[in-house]
């Protein structure tokens, strides 16, 4: 795998922190190039659990170089707070490890206060944000008044940024929301910390990756949140503030399009949605809650209890076509054992009329139904099973549906929380 794009496929939560921790043996580089903190990638090491914010899955793999490219917004206290839980716990945390590009904008918490009064202010309109600050600091990025980790480990120059950009958020904080100012000097101090404590991992990012890769590197790209979530692709305005598929890895690491050789979409046997926007297979009765129940579908970053529903298969076409997957996993495979019937939603149906794809319209999609199929379920323990052909037949027929259905090769399974607990799916 000289080069290869793991992203999530559906809301996020898809359980891509294990599955980029396994496929990341066979890397040298990891490389995260979107989201920030709004993430909480959780990977289990023998019975120890681990939940990543910022730094790639590949840090729990000694030897990889872990990248946090440009595309991601940093919260420089969680970061540090990040190295800081991962070298207690004997994680060797160094330059050679970890390099973060200078280039990344910086969340600041005028971000993460503006992020909240934002969601105050819409009401019943809010998006459900994760409240990490994340929309404020894209916003501010794309109105080019943003401030970078470069801006940090120069003092003048964070000095002279941030003294303009906060007489702004000050303004906007007392004057539109009636909220409490932040003082330039205890937010500057803060900032210039931050920055020498970083300063060391500080680098050109996207020039350290792709000398990697022309050194004949393996780089594998590691994707936050999940398509559905995407800013241009997903259920706008009910997502997140950056590219969640492969594509935001040319704008977000630096790296051109042409040289990602491999796409693997990650999606679980079902589906979930934390926060608000259109769910179209989701689960409102005792279904949702046992699905929650079995699967512990609670949120990573903030506890949140997850809106659960079945897998549904005209999202799952969408998102890997759209991102040109090659091959997808499914994950949280074992959370559906003991269901007599599983659905699957293989097209969605409004006013009489049926639709294959996913309709553009938000409004749309609001209206839809979505028209379910079912296949048998399985009482069978299926979580210490390691190959194919040991699976009930159930299961085995299923995943081959689900084959049919989305029409892209599923290219493993992954059957518990544990690295092992992982089955390879033979190419038909
Ligand atoms: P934000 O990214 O915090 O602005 O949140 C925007 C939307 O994306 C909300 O619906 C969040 O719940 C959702 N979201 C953001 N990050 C994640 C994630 O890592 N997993 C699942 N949902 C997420």
């Amino acid at each position: 795998m000289p080069s290869v794009s793991v992203f999530g496929a559906q809301w996020g939560d898809e359980g891509k922190g294990k599955m980029i921790d396994l496929l990341s043996r066979d890397a040298d580089v990891v490389v995260r190039y979107q989201g920030g903190a709004n993430a909480g990638h959780t990977v289990v090491v023998q019975g120890e659990k681990y939940v990543l914010h910022h730094i790639p899955s590949g840090i729990l793999h000694p030897g990889k170089l872990n990248v946090i490219g440009n595309g991601v917004a940093v919260e420089p206290e969680k970061l540090l707070e990040e190295i800081a839980g991962l070298r207690e716990r004997g994680t060797i945390i160094d330059p050679e490890h970890l390099q973060i590009s200078a280039r990344a904008h910086v969340i600041f918490e005028h971000h993460k206060q503006l992020d909240a009064l934002a969601e105050r202010w819409k009401g019943e309109g809010r998006i459900g944000t994760t409240g990490r600050g994340i929309g404020p600091c894209y916003a501010d990025k794309a109105a080019r008044t943003g401030l970078r980790i470069c801006d940090l480990v120069d003092e003048d120059d964070c000095r002279k940024r941030l003294t303009a950009v906060l007489a702004e958020k000050n303004a906007l904080l007392e004057k539109v929301h009636d909220a409490p100012t932040l003082i330039l000097e205890a937010e500057l101090e803060k900032a210039l910390s931050f920055g020498r404590e970083l300063a060391p991992f500080v680098c050109d990012a996207a020039a350290t990756v792709r000398r990697a890769y022309r050194e004949g590197k393996r780089v594998l790209f590691e994707a936050a949140q999940g398509v559905m979530l995407d800013l241009d692709h997903g259920t706008y305005p009910y997502v997140t503030s950056s590219s969640t598929g492969p594509d935001g890895i040319a704008a977000g690491a630096g790296f051109p399009v042409r040289d990602v050789e491999r796409a693997i979409g990650i999606a679980k046997a079902y589906c979930t949605r934390v926060g608000e926007g259109p769910f179209p297979s989701e689960e409102h009765g005792s279904e949702g809650e046992r699905i929650r129940e079995a699967g512990h579908e609670y949120g990573a970053t903030t506890g949140r209890p997850r809106r659960c529903g079945w897998f549904d298969g005209v999202a799952m076409r969408y998102s890997l076509e759209l991102s040109g997957a090659d091959a997808w996993i499914v994950t949280n495979v074992d959370v559906l054992t003991g269901f007599d019937e599983l659905k699957v939603a293989v097209a969605y149906e409004r006013a009489g009329k049926r639709y294959e794809d996913l309709p553009a319209e938000l409004a749309d999609l609001d209206e839809i139904t979505p028209v379910y199929e079912s296949h048998a379920g399985w009482t069978e323990d299926i979580t210490a099973m390691r190959s194919f052909e040991e699976l009930p037949e159930a299961t085995r027929s299923y995943v081959r549906w689900l084959e049919e259905v989305v029409g892209v090769p599923i290219e493993m399974l992954s059957v518990g929380p544990e690295r092992d607990q992982v089955i390879p799916v033979p190419a038909l």
